[in-house]
């Protein structure tokens, strides 16, 4: 057994905060673990009188928090995408990159060119790197294979990432069936949704290479009904739905996820108020993605609206070479607060127990708790505020992922 003891940790355990304290902070308190599971959550004092024996790792000036879950990446991606950003920079408009056969196809071609090993090498860099950000699950999408051969190598390259034995965070694979059409559907959208819905997935659900689907609801991409259709069959096979829904255009993306209890819609800076009613009474989750709205250059959700209506919201760094160029979680913490007038809370939250729970990890994963995941990061930082700023830089001490820490240096009592 291990103890950290910290001057703030920060639980985000409903049943240890208050109105004053809605992120159940303990002040100088404890995390004891029992190899890759927490077994005690408490006071430093009292951790070291009920557990004299251990050896403590102590951080009397620094804050600990659950470690932080991305809920919402395209991390196995390979190639770059600066000569279109340039253009975009310059005026272009990325929509209509993507119908000059740029956008999502351009990273497709290199996605095909790769060899599963360079692919499964490149994300498990940078899914180390994001461990280092203090990111300690991952959700990563396929998408960028646009047929069964290389979207199953993208899903299996998540696989081979998760199986590594270097220090890195958990993953779980997402099958983004329906993200652009691919030159060879020729233009044919029902034509590619068929044999995505028919040939590509039940292949990619009985090899058991996914836990959840997702596909691109938007003018200019999927219509809710072609979504709709692939998603039941998903739902047939035992996956659950996620939804990338309104992102430039409110085309009915969020009530078909309303309709087919997906866990989460993603983006929606284009929602109606039927829309966000629809997700309230569901239960869908809105996945707030700040940084790809900041690079389109948008304006951001309706964030006091889903408050209002009781949609719990979390933020993920949608991590993409397109619209989402960086690794960073903290950065789209930050962004969602500055851009998009989210409370300290509610990104902390939202990217630890809520980005959890739209995972399927409401029981495992962050919280600070008994019983739970010993998934957590310890911040070179006075207080959990200082998660939002400064930005753009390093400011974990250590992370630690199911029990093992990352090799940086560990204070010990003396
Ligand atoms: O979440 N909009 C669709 N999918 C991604 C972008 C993918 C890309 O441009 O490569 C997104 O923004
Ligand atoms: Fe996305």
């Amino acid at each position: 057994m291990i103890a950290y003891t910290a001057k703030r940790v920060v639980t985000c355990d409903p049943e240890n905060s208050t109105q004053d304290n809605p992120l159940g902070v303990i002040e100088n308190g404890a995390v004891v673990l029992d190899g890759s599971t927490i077994t005690w959550v408490g006071s430093a004092e009292q951790a070291l009188t009920f557990f004299p024996d251990v050896s403590f790792h102590s951080y009397p000036s620094n804050v600990l928090t659950p470690g932080l879950v991305d809920a919402h990446t395209h991390a196995a991606w390979t190639g770059s995408r600066d000569h279109e950003y340039a253009l975009r920079m310059a005026g272009a408009d990325y929509e209509t990159i993507a119908k000059a056969g740029g956008g999502i196809v351009s990273s497709m071609r290199a996605v095909r060119a790769a060899s599963l090993a360079d692919l499964t090498a490149e994300l498990s860099a940078r899914v180390e790197r994001m461990a280092l950000l203090g990111v300690t699950t991952v959700e990563v999408k396929s998408g960028y294979g646009l047929n069964l051969e290389n979207e199953t190598k993208q899903l299996l390259a998540v696989k081979a990432a998760s199986e590594q034995t270097t220090f890195h965070p958990h993953l779980v694979p997402t099958y983004l069936g329906l993200h652009a059409l691919p030159p060879e559907a020729a233009g044919d959208r029902d034509g590619y949704t068929r044999q995505v819905t028919t040939e590509f997935l039940p292949s990619i659900a009985k090899a058991g290479l996914a836990q959840y689907v997702d596909a691109y609801v938007d003018r200019n991409a999927f219509t809710a009904d072609q979504a709709r259709r692939f998603f039941e069959k998903a739902l047939d096979k035992g996956l659950s739905i996620r939804v990338h829904a309104g992102q430039f255009a409110d085309v009915g993306g969020a009530e078909l996820a309303a309709d087919l209890s997906a866990v989460s819609a993603d983006h929606l800076e284009n929602v109606g108020p039927n829309g966000i009613d629809r997700m309230a009474t569901a239960g869908v989750r809105a996945v707030l993605l700040p940084t790809a709205s900041f690079t389109l250059g948008q304006t951001p959700p309706p964030v006091a609206a889903f408050r209002k209506a009781g949609v719990h919201m979390i933020v993920a760094s949608d991590s993409n070479p397109g619209t989402a160029p960086t690794e960073s979680l903290p950065l789209a913490m930050a962004l969602a607060v500055r851009l998009y007038s989210l409370t300290v809370p509610e990104v902390i939250l939202g990217a630890t127990r809520e980005a959890a729970a739209s995972l399927g990890l409401a029981r495992t994963a962050g919280v600070l708790k008994e019983g739970y995941r010993a998934d957590f990061v310890v911040w070179d930082l006075p207080h959990e505020n200082a998660i939002i700023q400064p930005w753009g830089t390093v400011k974990t001490l250590t992370t630690v992922i199911a029990g093992r820490h990352d090799g940086r240096s560990q204070p010990l009592r003396t």
